[in-house]
C-alpha cells in the first residue's frame, strides 16, 4: 500500500462532523495524526467529548483528541443547538467516553505536528470555525509553508448563507479566523454550501447506513435522522445537506468533486454581511486566487464511498 496520507481533523461535532470522522477512521489510506476540537456547533466542553465518543464508536480509543479554542478570535461564540441538539450529537444514545482527552492544547498540537512532520506531508481538515487553525498560523507562521493543503468545509456564494442570508455557519462564527486562513498562502480547497447542498441525506441513503446492520451503521442513521430534520423543514427537501464528510471524501477521492480556483475574501466589517465569503468565480477582479472552490459533486459516488468505508468499522 502506498504511504498513508497524514491528516489532522479540526472539528466541532456535530452530527455531520461525526460522519466525517467515521469516514476518516474507516479509510486505511489515511493516518489521522490527531483530532482537535473547537467551539462551534456546541461549546468546547461538548465538542471535545463528542469527538471522543465518535472515536470510541469507531473502535478507535487510540486516536488522540485535543481541546482547542473555547471561543472565536474576536466575536462572541454563536452555537447551533437548534440544529444539532443540546449535546451536539443528538440522535443516537452514545456512551460517555472513557478514552482520555489529551493534556496538550489543540493549537499547540497542530503547531508541534506541522514542525515535526516532513514539510508538505500533513493535510489539515477543518470541519468547524477556523479558530484553531488561525491561532496555529499566528502562533507559528512557519507552518504556513509546511502544510500540504487545508481542505475545509465553509462558506457559500451562489447558495447564499445558512445562518444569515449571506453567511455560512463555520465562517460566520469566526470570520476573523477565516480571514487569517484565506490570507495564509496555504493551498486551500473549500467545500461551500454550493456543493454540500447537493449531497442530501435522502431516505434511501440513510437506509443504506441502517442496512449495514452494525453499531456504526445504526448510529449513523440515527445521527442523520436527527440532523436532517432542521434542513428538511427549512428547504423542503428529502434529506438535509451532509456538509463535513465532503472534506474527507475529497482527500480520499478528489474526482468526486468539480470546482474552480478563485479568489475568496471574507467580510469582517459589515454586520449586514458579516462572515460572507465573496467568491470571484467569474474572475472579474485582480484579487489573487487563494482557494479551489468546489461547486459540484457526484453525490451517488459520495454516499457509496461513505457506506463502503463506514461498513468497515
Ligand atoms: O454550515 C455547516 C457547518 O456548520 C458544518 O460544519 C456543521 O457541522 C456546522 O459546523
Ligand atoms: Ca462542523
Amino acid at each position: 500500500m502506498p504511504e498513508k496520507r497524514k491528516i489532522i481533523i479540526d472539528t466541532d461535532p456535530g452530527q455531520d462532523d461525526a460522519v466525517a470522522i467515521l469516514l476518516a477512521l474507516g479509510s486505511p489510506e489515511l493516518e489521522v495524526l490527531g483530532i482537535t476540537a473547537v467551539a462551534g456547533n456546541v461549546p468546547l466542553n461538548l465538542t471535545e467529548k463528542n469527538a471522543r465518543k465518535i472515536c470510541e464508536l469507531a473502535g478507535r480509543p487510540d486516536v488522540k483528541v485535543f481541546a482547542g479554542a473555547v471561543r472565536p478570535l474576536v466575536r462572541p461564540l454563536v452555537t447551533a443547538e437548534h440544529v444539532h441538539g443540546r449535546t451536539g450529537l443528538d440522535g443516537p444514545v452514545l456512551p460517555e467516553p472513557t478514552m482520555k482527552l489529551q493534556e496538550q492544547h489543540g493549537v499547540d498540537f497542530i503547531v508541534e505536528t506541522l514542525m515535526r512532520e516532513a514539510p508538505g506531508s500533513v493535510t489539515i481538515c477543518p470541519l468547524g470555525p477556523l479558530t484553531n487553525v488561525a491561532l496555529a498560523l499566528i502562533r507559528e507562521p512557519r507552518i504556513a509553508t509546511r502544510i500540504r493543503e487545508i481542505v475545509l468545509m465553509g462558506g457559500g456564494f451562489f447558495e447564499g448563507g445558512n445562518v444569515t442570508p449571506t453567511a455560512e455557519f463555520n465562517i460566520y462564527v469566526d470570520p476573523h479566523a477565516a480571514e487569517v486562513v484565506l490570507r495564509s498562502g496555504v493551498p486551500i480547497v473549500m467545500m461551500p454550501l454550493d456543493v454540500t447542498h447537493k449531497a442530501l441525506t435522502t431516505a434511501r441513503r440513510v437506509e443504506a447506513f441502517r442496512r449495514l446492520g452494525t453499531p456504526v451503521g445504526e448510529a449513523t442513521a440515527a445521527l442523520l435522522d436527527f440532523f436532517e430534520r432542521f434542513d428538511e423543514e427549512k428547504y423542503g427537501t428529502d434529506g438535509g445537506p451532509l456538509h463535513d464528510p465532503c472534506v474527507v471524501a475529497y482527500v480520499l477521492k478528489p474526482e468526486l468533486f468539480k470546482g474552480r480556483h478563485c479568489n475568496v475574501t471574507v467580510e469582517t466589517a459589515s454586520e449586514l454581511t458579516m462572515g460572507m465569503t465573496v467568491v470571484d468565480w467569474w474572475g472579474v477582479t485582480s484579487r489573487p486566487k487563494n482557494a479551489m472552490v468546489m461547486r459540484d459533486i457526484d453525490a451517488d459516488g459520495f454516499f457509496a464511498l461513505l457506506v463502503e468505508r463506514l461498513g468497515r468499522l
